[in-house]
This record gives C-alpha cells, structure tokens and sequence, in this order.
C-alpha cells in the first residue's frame, strides 16, 4: 500500500530495503520533546493568524501533548513505515483528533521541521556542556586553592623543566575549560535563530507569523533566509568542532592522571570511586576512567569528521544525506557529557600527594634556571655565559650524584670566582615558584589571585 503523507502520486509501497535505509525513527525519536514543542509553537501560531480555526488549532495543541505523554510513559508505538519522528507523531495525532491533525502541516515542512527540531536539542547541549565544564572549573579550583603553595615539577618533553605549583598546573585546566566554555557560548547566540516558515525551501504564501513561532521556541530570531535555513548544519558543525576541542582537554588532563597515577610518578591517587582492580593482580588500582576518558575523544573527533563529510558536497537546499547529520551528534554529545561528569567527579576525589610532588620538583636540577637567572642578576654575567656556567654546575653535581643545592660553595667557585653564599637561597624550589610573581606566574600568590578571579567570573554567571 501506498504511503499516508503522500501516496497520492505512488501505486506501490517501499521496498523492505528501502524502508530500512530511508528510516530514522530509531535514533530520531530523541528528538520528539522537541518536535513537539515546534509542532505547538506552529499550531498556536495558525490559530492567530486565523490560517487555521481557532478551535482546531487548540485541538491540535492538546492532542500533541497527549502525544508527548504517551512517549515519556513508554506506551507509544513507533512505526518504522513512518520513516521519522515528525511522521510518527502526526500519525499518532490523527489517531487521536482525527482529520483535524491533518491542518497542523498547513505552511510547513519536514524540512523546516527537522531543521528547528534538530537546532533546540543541539542549544540543550551546548547549554549541559557549559554547565558541565563549570562544574568541572569548580572542582578544579578546589584542588588549585588547596595546593596552591605545593611544589611539583613543571616539564617540557616530559623532562623536568622548572618547579611549579599544583595550583598552577590546575589553574592551567581552568582557563582552557573556560575558553571551550566560551566556543559554546559563541556558539550557541549564533545559532540561535528559528528555521521554522522556511517550509520546504522557499518560504510559504501563507501568512504565517514567524517571529510569533521563533518567540515561542526562544529563538532570538526566524532565520533571514529560508534556503539556508533548511540547507545548513553549521550549528551542529560548531557544537561537535567545540565538544572536540574540549574533548582534547579532557584527554590531555586524563592522560595526566594516568600518568600521575602510576607507581612511578605517584603525584595522585585517584580514590576508589573511580579507579577499578585486576582480576588476577590484586595489588593493581587501575585508571580505567581516565583512560575511557581519553578514548572519548576518538569518537567525538569522528563524528565531528563524519558530518563535515556528509555535508561537503551537498548543493541547495535539503538533501536526504542531512538525515545522516543525528546519530553522530548524539553519540558525540553523550561522549562529551559523560566525560565532562566523570572528569568531575575524579577531580574532586583526587587526592595530591604533596610529599612526591615535591620530591620529584626537588630532583632533576629543576633550579638550574634560577641559579643562572642568579648568575645574570648578582654576579653581571651576559645570560648566555650564566647557561653555560650553570650546565657546567649540572654536571659537575651530576658527576658527584648529588642536586644542586649540595654542592659546596667551594665547588661552584671552581666554575666562576663570582659566586657567592648568596646563591643558596634561590636553589630550593620554594623560592624558585615564589620568585616568579610576573602576572600569570607560578607564584603561590599569583595562584591564589588567579582562583579567586575565576570563582567570581563564574559565580557571576
Ligand atoms: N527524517 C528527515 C531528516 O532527518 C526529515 C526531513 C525529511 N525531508 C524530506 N524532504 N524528505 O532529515
């Protein structure tokens, strides 16, 4: 038989395949809230406009909210002949009205309709991301208040570099979640404008009232062109292209902790909530959180890169390739949410061990800057001359098996007459991270300001 919404040209039904390929009921119906929320924006809107009677139109509107009842309960029945949720519902709404549902799709279509229904489930997103990385900047601002004053070692190459402060090292993750925070914010005042009334592609002769609709949905406003408001995706593009640059963050963080967890490190312990065991080495504490958590990114980037493929090549207006564009942001906005809550959680569970953090900034001559910068300052050296001074102390300290500090002041006159008893008191790494009170430093104080700047920006909202 042929198909109800528009069989009038067809003799023949679907092959099995076809309907197989051609339906998205089965990850589409995520979208229903919303469909129906467009579908009653569109309804109370023809009843003002008087497109259709009054009466029919709050007939509609009731009838679809049973509808939503009958999906948040579970009884409703999905229909893969239906192909997709804006299909399902309305047939669904005829069972129940009558003919009258029928007028609902007066002035529309499922082109304008999938393009709004898809733009509010995306700006739910883009909402629960910003509010999960805030939690996620407020569990990290914890830990930098808390160990603002520790000492770890800063790397570069993995090396031991310079000594900085816990509290510096989560500072770090604070600004770069408050920038992705940012992309999402951007992105949604851009997106936010209503498709609904494009219709097919070209607009309609009936006089709809879309500012009426866009209001009614929290649009700031109908999109000024009805070909790309029913062509484009950008706004999906934009939330994967933020969720993986945030996904890059969160994997990085977590291959820190991964790391930092490790017996050889042990900067952190990650507390038994989000750490699992061996079935056959019982001593074992495994990251398994951090580790899924860097993985999560593989799936968020792909579907990131599976939707700019799918729309590359797409000429004007709609195509059936944009019914691809769902299940990829789905499964990705799930990823991110998930990442985003178990980051959290780790994070203000963790547990820093100050005495290995600072054992390890105290190895490494990780003060070899700061005696050189001492060099400069005390003793007049060009800096260059104060390197090669200093890599000469390295080694000399490397030779003896000692750091730093441990070497007499006999032993560093050897290297250059100019050094004085004075030089003890910037070898320790308590005083290297003080040292560096310059706007954006490690400093302790410079950490504590930092904190205390973000928790008002945040707190103001
Ligand atoms: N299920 C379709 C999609 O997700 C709805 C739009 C269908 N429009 C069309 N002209 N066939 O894209």
């Amino acid at each position: 038989t042929s198909n109800a919404m528009w069989g009038g040209r067809f003799a023949a039904g679907p092959d099995e395949i076809m309907e197989a390929i051609n339906a998205s009921i089965g990850y589409d119906r995520r979208l229903a809230a919303q469909d129906i929320a467009g579908s009653r924006a569109h309804a109370a809107m023809l009843g003002a406009t008087g497109i259709v009677d009054p009466t029919e139109a709050e007939a509609i509107r009731e009838g679809l909210l049973t509808v939503l009842s009958e999906i948040e309960d579970g009884s409703f029945v999905f229909s893969t002949a239906l192909e997709d949720i804006h299909m399902n519902v309305e047939a669904r709404l005829k069972d129940l009205i009558g003919p009258v549902a029928g007028r609902l799709h007066t002035a529309r279509s499922r082109n304008d309709q999938v393009a709004t229904d898809f733009r509010l489930w995306v700006r739910d997103q883009i909402d629960a991301a910003m509010t999960g990385l805030e939690a996620l900047q407020f569990a990290l601002i914890e830990q930098a208040e808390a160990g603002a004053e520790w000492v770890m070692p800063g790397f570069t190459h993995l090396q031991t570099a310079q000594p900085v402060t816990w509290g510096h090292h989560m500072m770090a993750y604070v600004e770069m979640f408050g920038r992705d925070a940012s992309r999402f914010r951007d992105a949604r005042a851009r997106m936010n404008e209503s498709p609904l009334g494009a219709a097919a592609l070209a607009g309609t002769g009936f006089p709809i009232d879309r500012e009426m609709t866009a209001e009614a949905l929290g649009f700031d406003r109908p999109c000024a062109n009805s070909l790309d408001a029913v062509s484009d995706r950008d706004f999906a593009l934009e939330f994967l292209s933020a969720a993986s640059i945030t996904a890059v963050h969160l994997s990085r963080l977590a291959e820190e902790l991964v790391i930092w967890s490790s017996a050889q490190f042990r900067f952190v312990s990650l507390s038994d909530r989000w750490s699992t065991g061996s079935s056959i080495m019982p001593q074992k504490r495994n990251p398994d959180a951090a580790e899924l958590l860097r993985a999560k990114l593989g799936r968020i980037l792909g579907a990131t890169v599976g939707l700019f493929t799918v729309m590359k090549g797409l000429p004007l207006a709609y195509s059936k390739d944009m019914q691809e564009d769902k299940e990829q942001v789905f499964d990705a906005a799930d990823s991110l949410m998930l990442a985003l809550a178990a980051m959290t959680g780790m994070v203000g569970d963790m547990t820093a061990n100050r005495d290995a953090l600072r054992g390890a900034a105290a190895s490494g001559f990780s003060t070899a800057t700061d005696l050189a910068d001492w060099l400069v300052r005390e003793a007049g050296l060009p800096f260059r001359e104060a390197h090669h001074a200093t890599g000469a102390l390295v080694a000399k300290a490397e030779a003896k098996g000692c750091d730093l500090p441990d070497l007499t002041l006999e032993e560093m006159q050897e290297v250059n007459p100019a050094i004085t008893e004075g030089v003890f008191d910037v070898l320790t790494v308590e005083a290297s991270v003080a040292s560096r009170s310059c706007y954006g430093g490690t400093a302790p104080e410079q950490v504590k300001r930092q904190a205390a700047g973000w928790r008002a920006r945040l707190s103001r909202g």
